[in-house]
């Protein structure tokens, strides 16, 4: 018999993985689970329990805490107590405890994959060679970070008491990435694991104890939502650091609004695989394969919107039909198959409703005949092609084994469709041509993307979303920095070192006609000085026809319009304009510091008047004004020198190629600058944020607005494009819920005391937002001026 025969008549036989290890670690910890606080095992009395069920046969595997209020407290206090004590540890105290983490998990990680995939139904094959070795990969890395830190992070500290609530479809992958960088920085932490998955994490507890870690520095508790939300909300908590839905990410937005905790969001997507003509069709049917049905397509970053060029539609669709129906569902524990179950009744419900509804929007669905287990949770994989992409399965995130299809001609409408989305957390591109991979790649408005591959991750590369898949980045240098602050600034020129001169202006409001803001000049005559906005690059009245007196110690000294919603509006509206005509993000870093050193140079001609300007509102003496002008002109000497060097990375993974971690603009920012030093704050802000390529909406000193306003003449002169720098004076309460709430605003940089309106306003559309005076060194500015968006190029002959 030929071997093509032999393999033709092969049967397929099961090849089931051991669970007597798994039942043996549930047996020894008894099927009532504990929570682990400051070191112990605690098993509450009168605490309310629910059953953790195998999602693949139904089994309850255990009962689960409820974590209660005082189980909260409990927790926080043990973490509050413990984080000085393992803060001042050396960094290579700290990394010699990650290293005999990584260690044992090496050791139980048989124990660890089957208890991950007994509890969340996925196979055995994912958790024991995906989810374990990367779980592993983030200790030993971290350790290293912890390692070296001093010498990577100088004057730096870590934030303190860290809550992370992780979903259920990487329990024991999302449970690494939060705590391995919180502990590498010297936090401690509370970690909350999905209440359908708390298994492995409290395996992984039991790991930490039985390594010595100082009792507090790791705190695990169970619970759902309820328990999330205590943990959040708890004033002793530092930092919150999430990973779930978005609706969830907005609850918690909202939760902390306001009260300085720090928080990093991973959540949904709707991440588009793009296939071009040019493929290798065959590995792009077997990456999809990966990208939507691995996981059961419970996945963050699942490709599940297929975006394939039309005349290569037909037969990709076919040589994929061909492929879903080989595709084995079945026992979990099976390492032959393919796809396991759903981790829950509700979540299974959901994908189905959604499904039905596509159909009921007469679209058609296509599901191979894959015989499907008797019992348990399952749902076949399942494809709905020629999709328009407004339907409501091409917007929403199913999160389960559903993949929509829809075709392009040109690729430039494959990145208009990829883009055509609230979210932004990966993409795929498929295609030999290295001129349009890489033109895709970079075009795609998402954190990660994948070329001629999918769903690689790596410990030592940042994972994060832009728009509603939240903010901040997991893994590498770049997840690192949301676990660390700088200590107090040393410098004198960063904002809040600044000497702020004890400001003497104040503002009046008057009607527009009046006489109040209104001057005699030496004739006697009535002189209007009203100093317009500059919005699109061009002085614009304000549409409300208010204006505000800018009264100095001395008296009036001039008239600024009253910006209202529309003005917010039309500003941004420009600067959203130079974002898609790229007209300043398009251009060369070299090209942006020309024109940024050509700013400076051109302020140093007007320093006397515009120290003037200064000194007529504030009352500083002009020795002063000048020299905030000339700190002024030595700050976009700065940001035009920073232009094009503030470099990305290649990161170093575990694939064969490249990582390309690319800095990339934000889009428009808010920027709402402090009251004083006027014109130094405004450039110490807008200049980093525009050398990087963003566009800005820039709302300047309330009431010292006129020298920031005087600084449209020096860009007009200065070859900066329109729309890169718009200015809208006013009342800061009254324009900041505009600036927040506005969906085409994609971050904020604001000073004011009470950033409660700035972050609920921001929920949106989740965009992020800094306390300006918090932004103290250079490198700060930059990074927070830029989305870090990686780009994985295998490569191989
Ligand atoms: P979820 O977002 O409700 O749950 C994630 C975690 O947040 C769990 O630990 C949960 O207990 C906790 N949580 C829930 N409400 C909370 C609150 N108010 N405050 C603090 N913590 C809270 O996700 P769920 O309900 O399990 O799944 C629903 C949908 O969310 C899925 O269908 C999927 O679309 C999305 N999802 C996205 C994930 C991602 O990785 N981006 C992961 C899991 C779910």
């Amino acid at each position: 018999m030929s071997i093509e025969k032999i393999l033709q008549t092969l049967e397929w036989g099961s090849a089931p993985e051991s669970i007597k290890m798994a039942e043996e670690f549930v047996k020894n910890f008894g099927s009532e689970q504990g929570i682990f606080i400051n070191g112990k095992w605690l098993y509450p009395v009168g605490c309310e329990r629910f059953n953790t069920t195998n999602p693949a046969n139904g089994e309850v595997l255990a009962t689960i805490i409820q974590s209660g209020q005082k189980e909260v407290d409990s927790a926080v206090m043990a973490a509050r107590e413990a984080q000085p004590k393992w803060a001042a540890l050396s960094g290579h105290e700290r990394a010699k405890y990650l290293y005999a983490i990584a260690r044992n998990i090496q050791k139980h990680s048989r124990l660890l994959a089957v208890l991950e995939t007994l509890d969340n139904g996925k196979p055995i094959r994912e958790s024991r060679d995906i989810d374990v070795p990367l779980m592993i990969r983030h200790f030993y890395h971290h350790a290293g970070w912890a390692q070296i830190m001093d010498e990577t992070h100088p004057n730096h500290e870590p934030i303190g008491v860290c809550g992370s609530i992780i979903p259920w479809n990487f329990p024991l992958l999302m449970l690494s990435w939060k705590i391995a960088p919180a502990l590498a920085a010297g936090n401690t932490i509370i970690l909350k694991p999905a209440e359908y998955t708390s298994l492995s994490a409290l395996a992984f507890a039991e790991i930490c104890r039985s390594v010595g870690l100082p009792h507090g520095v790791l705190n695990i508790i169970t619970g759902d939502g309820r328990t999330g939300a205590r943990i959040v909300e708890h004033e002793g908590i530092d930092k919150v650091a999430f990973t779930g839905s978005t609706g969830v990410g907005r609850i918690i937005r909202n939760a902390i609004a306001g009260t300085g905790k720090g928080l990093t969001l991973e959540l949904g997507g709707k991440s588009p695989y793009i296939v071009f003509e040019d493929a290798d069709i065959d590995s792009a049917v077997e990456g999809l394969v990966n990208a939507i049905w691995f996981n059961q397509g419970q996945v963050c970053c699942a490709g599940s919107r297929l975006l394939v060029q039309e005349n290569i539609a037909e037969k990709f669709h076919d040589k994929l039909r061909l492929r879903m129906s080989k595709l084995r569902l079945g026992n979990p524990m099976d390492k032959a198959i393919d796809m396991g179950a759903i981790v829950d009744e509700s979540q299974l419900a959901m994908i189905t409703k959604m499904c039905k509804e596509a159909e009921a929007e007469g679209l058609e669905m296509w599901q191979a005949d894959n015989p499907l287990p008797q019992e348990g949770l399952f749902f076949p994989p399942t494809l709905f092609s020629n999709v328009a992409p407004s339907s409501t399965i091409a917007q929403e995130e199913v999160f389960g084994p559903v993949l929509v299809s829809l075709t392009f001609r040109s690729p430039s409408e494959a990145i208009a469709l990829a883009n055509n989305t609230r979210y932004g957390l990966a993409g795929s591109v498929w295609s030999q041509d290295i001129d349009t991979a890489l033109e895709v790649a970079r075009s795609i408005k998402a954190g990660t993307i994948w070329v001629n591959c999918t769903n690689q991750f790596d410990a030592n590369s940042g994972f994060g979303g832009y728009r509603e898949s939240g903010f901040g980045r997991e893994g590498g240098i770049e997840g690192l920095w949301a676990y660390m602050r700088n200590k107090p600034p040393t410098s004198e020129k960063s904002l809040s070192g600044y000497m702020i001169h004890q400001s003497q202006s104040q503002i009046q409001t008057s009607p527009s006609g009046g006489t109040a803001g209104a001057s005699l000049d030496q004739q006697g005559s009535i002189v209007n000085r009203t100093t317009k906005f500059y919005i699109g690059g061009k002085q614009c009245r304000p549409d409300g026809n208010y204006s505000l007196s800018v009264i100095g110690p001395n008296g009036f000294v001039g008239e600024v319009g009253r910006g209202n919603r529309k003005d917010i509006r039309n500003a941004v509206e420009a600067a959203s304009k130079s974002i898609n005509s790229k007209n300043w993000c398009g251009k060369s870093a070299h090209s942006r510091a020309q024109v940024l050193f050509y700013i400076g140079e051109n302020l140093q001609q007007r320093e006397d008047e515009i120290a003037k300007r200064i000194s007529a509102q504030t009352g500083q003496s002009m020795d002063d004004a000048i020299s905030e002008v000339k700190d002024s002109i030595a700050e976009w000497f700065r940001w035009a020198s920073w232009s094009d060097k503030h470099d990305g990375r290649v990161h170093e993974t575990t694939i064969n190629g490249l990582v390309l971690a690319v800095n990339e603009p934000l889009g428009v920012v808010g920027l709402v600058c402090p009251a004083s030093p006027s014109l130094f704050s405004f450039t110490r802000l807008l200049a980093p944020l525009i050398s990087m390529g963003n566009s800005v909406v820039a709302i300047p000193s309330e009431t010292a607005p006129l020298a920031a306003l005087e600084m449209y003449q020096i860009f007009e002169t200065s070859d900066l494009p329109a729309g890169v720098v718009n200015i809208v004076t006013g009342l800061h309460e009254e324009l900041l819920s505009t600036i927040a709430e506005h969906d085409a605003i994609d971050a904020i940089w604001a000073d004011i005391n009470d950033m409660t309106l700035v972050h609920q306003g921001s929920c949106g559309n989740m965009k992020q937002t800094w306390k300006a005076t918090s932004l103290s060194s250079d490198k700060e500015l930059l990074r927070r001026a830029c989305n870090v968006k990686n780009i994985w190029l295998p490569h191989g002959i």
